[in-house]
C-alpha cells in the first residue's frame, strides 16, 4: 500500500490505475479508523480495482470551539488497518497542500444544510462540501463511499455531486456499531468510562423510538418527546437536537407516513455525537 501526501502524486498514481481501465473508489476520512470506516472501504473494494482512502482532519469543518487540534491522529495505526482490508493507497496530505496561502473558494449546499447538525455548527458542511469537492476533483473515482451514521452529509454530498454535474456514483453505507448498539465514531475514544454507558441513550432512543411505531404510534411530535424524556432521563447526557423529518428531501412533517429520517445529536460531557434511524411504516 501506497501513502501520497501531495495532489500531484495522487493524480499521477490514479492516472495510471485509469490507463489500466481500473475502476477507481474513494474513501474520505479523517482518519482513527474503526470498524465504520474499514466496512466502507470492505465496500468499496468490493466494486472497486483499487481504493484510495482519504485521511485528513479537515480544518474548514471545524468550528472555533470544537476538537480540531485534539483529534486524533495516527497514521501508522490507520495504515496498518486499512491495508488490511486491501485499500491500494491513502492520500494523507499536509494542511496547506489542500489550503495554501491565499485559499478562498468554497461549495455552498442550500437548504438541507439549514437543520439539524447545520445549525448546531455552521460553516460546517460548507467545510465538508468544500472538501470533497476537492478530494473528487483530485481523485476523480468512479464511485465514492460515505456512512449512513453521518445521514445528513450523504445527502449534502449525493445532493452536490447531482447539482454539480460530478461524475461519479455516490453510495451510502450502513451504520456500523458496536456491540451494544453505540454507533462507532472516531470521537468515542473522548468517553470516560461512565461516559461511554451513557452514550448508549442514542441508540436506546433510536430504538425506543422504532417500538413506538411498531405499536402504532404516527404522530411525530410523540415520537420526538418520547425519546427526548428517555434521553433526558440519562444525567450525563445534554440534547443537541432530536428532530424528525421526510426522508430524504427534509421537509418537516407531522406524521409518519414514508421514510422518515430521526436524527440525534447529544452532548456526553465534552463529547458530542450523533446517530440517526430511517423510520419506515
Ligand atoms: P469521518 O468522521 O472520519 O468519517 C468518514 C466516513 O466514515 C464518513 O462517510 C462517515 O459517515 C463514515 N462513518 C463514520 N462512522 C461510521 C459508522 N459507525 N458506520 C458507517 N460509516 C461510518 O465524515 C467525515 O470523516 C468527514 O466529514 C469527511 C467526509 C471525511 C470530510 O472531511
Amino acid at each position: 500500500m501506497q501513502i501520497l501526501h501531495t495532489i500531484s502524486e495522487t493524480r499521477a498514481f490514479v492516472r495510471q490505475a485509469r490507463a489500466r481501465g481500473q475502476v477507481i473508489g474513494l474513501v474520505p476520512t479523517m482518519g482513527y479508523l474503526h470498524e465504520g470506516h474499514l466496512e466502507l472501504m470492505r465496500r468499496a473494494k468490493d466494486q472497486c480495482d483499487i481504493v484510495i482512502a482519504s485521511i485528513f482532519v479537515n480544518p474548514t469543518q471545524f468550528g472555533p470551539n470544537e476538537d480540531f487540534g485534539r483529534y486524533p491522529r495516527e497514521l501508522e495505526r490507520d495504515a496498518e488497518m486499512a491495508g488490511s482490508v486491501g485499500v491500494t493507497a491513502i492520500f494523507n496530505p499536509p494542511v496547506e497542500e489542500m489550503y495554501p496561502p491565499g485559499y478562498c473558494t468554497y461549495v455552498d449546499v442550500e437548504r438541507i444544510t439549514e437543520k439539524l447538525c447545520g445549525v448546531s455548527r455552521p460553516g460546517h458542511f460548507r467545510g465538508v462540501a468544500t472538501v470533497v469537492t476537492k478530494l473528487f476533483n483530485i481523485v476523480q473515482p468512479d464511485y465514492a463511499f460515505f456512512g449512513q451514521k453521518d445521514a445528513q452529509q450523504a445527502l449534502v454530498i449525493k445532493r452536490m455531486t447531482r447539482d454539480l454535474n460530478l461524475d461519479l456514483e455516490v453510495v451510502i453505507v450502513p451504520t456500523v456499531r458496536e456491540h451494544d448498539g453505540l454507533a462507532m465514531s472516531s470521537r468515542n475514544l473522548y468517553l470516560e468510562p461512565d461516559q461511554r454507558r451513557a452514550a448508549l441513550v442514542l441508540s436506546r432512543g433510536l430504538e425506543r423510538a422504532k417500538q413506538a411505531l411498531k405499536e402504532g404510534e404516527r404522530n411525530a411530535a410523540e415520537i420526538r418527546q418520547l425519546v427526548i424524556n428517555m434521553i433526558q432521563d440519562e444525567p450525563l447526557a445534554a440534547i443537541d437536537y432530536v428532530e424528525l423529518y421526510a426522508y430524504p428531501d427534509l421537509e418537516p412533517l407531522e406524521r409518519i407516513d414514508g421514510l422518515t429520517l430521526l436524527a440525534l445529536a447529544v452532548t456526553i460531557g465534552r463529547t458530542r455525537l450523533i446517530d440517526n434511524a430511517i423510520l419506515e411504516v
